[in-house]
């Protein structure tokens, strides 16, 4: 990451103090263990930090700013923006550090590596605040309820304050506008509330974008941000003790438009089969998928030959089979390895799983005479033991030779 810190006020951060104790740092404490609350990690040396992720707001920072000014002391609060914009978002914050009582930073991204989520993470390791504030840019979370949040979180010595939509007294309509979107919001919340339904006992709004943490209850190493769910992803790896919430009533944009895209409900599909399954787990069942939809247009590769064209079945199916390799690696490739493509040419990889693919024949059929055969295992079954086989071992194959993980 580049930072471009057009910090006008740094007050701290350059004394050798903190760098120093900062070494011997005990581990974190959780808030809600007896006595450890109002414990001041090190390193802290405000009250609050506020940090606010941006992508092309320039419509949105001044106001922002303006009412976060009049809601909180500017000599006990820090504001973070770690930005990924493609306008000029970050010169608009540089002209308004001037004006703005509280102290502003902007970190420019060059990369926006795990977007939103990766942004708060970028953010929440510069803070030096006892607590952290996260909430948009575009005023739909009003900076009002910022001092509330963290006034619920000391009062409940809590580890995490989340502000909440759906808890009484909260809203979501006026900032979900259409019903579409409050279908959308409303179904993947139910569907995160069964599939994390241990972890989130305590929280009726789990993809909500305002939250407070306590810093000495936060391990950003144990973060792997992924999209837009980054309360989520805190809760569920971070696992905070006390988690409390405030009501809030989601308000219209300001201004801009939203930067939630199909491509982003994609990445938060991915990221809570990440989160439920583990990295490698994950890709395992997506591969599983890719090969069950592969049957498709092996199946009807076969009947085209062999039913329509009258093609003998034995090579009517090794056809089938070449077709069925080709919607796989498709597949494959863009879908479940497009991180991990640029690491070999096309040429390399297709040929690679071409190969594999077709292996896989080699490997199966004198499999499945043994099976048969020689221990008189019934056809069908064997079959199957054989494919299953048969997917175990392409699938440690691709994703440990041919998919190789490397860092960039
Ligand atoms: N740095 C950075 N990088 N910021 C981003 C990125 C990114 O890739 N994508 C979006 N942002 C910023 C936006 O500039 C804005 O400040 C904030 O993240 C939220 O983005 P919106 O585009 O306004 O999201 P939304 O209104 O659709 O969704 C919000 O509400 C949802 C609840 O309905 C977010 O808070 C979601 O997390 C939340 O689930
Ligand atoms: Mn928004």
């Amino acid at each position: 990451m580049t930072i471009t810190d057009i910090t006008v006020a740094e007050p701290s951060s350059a004394e050798p103090t903190a760098t120093v104790t900062a070494s011997v740092a005990p581990a974190p404490v959780r808030a809600a263990l007896r006595g450890t609350i109002g414990e001041l990690p090190v390193g802290t040396t405000l009250r609050q930090t506020v940090v606010v992720p941006t992508y092309n707001e320039r419509d949105n920072v001044e106001a922002l700013l303006e009412r976060l000014a009049a809601a909180l002391p500017a000599d006990d609060t820090e504001i973070i923006f770690v930005d990924d914009s493609t306008d000029d978002t970050p010169a608009v914050i540089a002209s308004l550090q001037e004006t703005c009582p509280i102290p502003v930073t902007v970190l420019h991204r060059e990369h926006a590596t795990g977007g939103l989520g990766g942004a708060v993470v970028e953010g929440m390791r510069a803070a030096r605040g006892e607590w952290i504030v996260v909430m948009d840019a575009d005023l739909q979370h009003p900076p009002s309820v910022v001092p509330t949040l963290i006034a619920a979180g000391r009062r409940d010595g809590a580890d995490l304050v989340v502000g909440s939509r759906y808890a009484g007294g909260g809203s979501s309509r006026a900032g979900l506008d259409g019903g579409y979107r409050r279908l959308v919001s409303g179904g993947s919340t139910l569907f995160t509330k069964v599939i994390f339904r241990n972890n989130l006992i305590q929280v009726s709004d789990p993809m909500s974008g305002l939250f407070a943490i306590r810093t000495s209850s936060l391990e950003t190493e144990e973060l792997r941000p992924l999209g837009y769910k980054i309360l989520l992803e805190l809760i569920v790896r971070n696992r905070p003790g006390r988690i409390v919430e405030v009501p809030y009533a989601f308000q219209p944009r300001h201004a801009g438009e939203s930067k939630s895209s199909l491509s982003e409900g994609f990445r938060f599909l991915k990221h809570l089969a990440i989160l439920r399954f583990g990295a490698k787990r994950a890709r395992m069942l997506v591969f599983a998928m890719i090969g069950v939809s592969g049957l498709l247009p092996n199946q009807a590769a076969l009947w085209f030959l062999h039913a329509v064209l009258g093609v003998h079945y034995v090579p009517a199916a090794i056809v089938a089979n070449l077709v069925a390799v080709g919607w796989n690696f498709a597949l494959t490739d863009t879908l479940l390895y497009r991180d991990r493509r640029q690491h070999r040419s096309f040429a390399g990889r297709f040929s690679r799983f071409f190969v594999l693919g077709n292996a896989d024949l080699l490997l199966r059929v004198p499999l499945l005479a043994l099976l048969v055969s020689g221990l008189h295992i019934g056809v069908l079954i064997a079959n199957l033991l054989t494919l299953l086989i048969s997917f175990v071992v392409r699938f440690l194959i691709l994703d440990g030779l041919i998919y190789k993980a490397r860092r960039p």
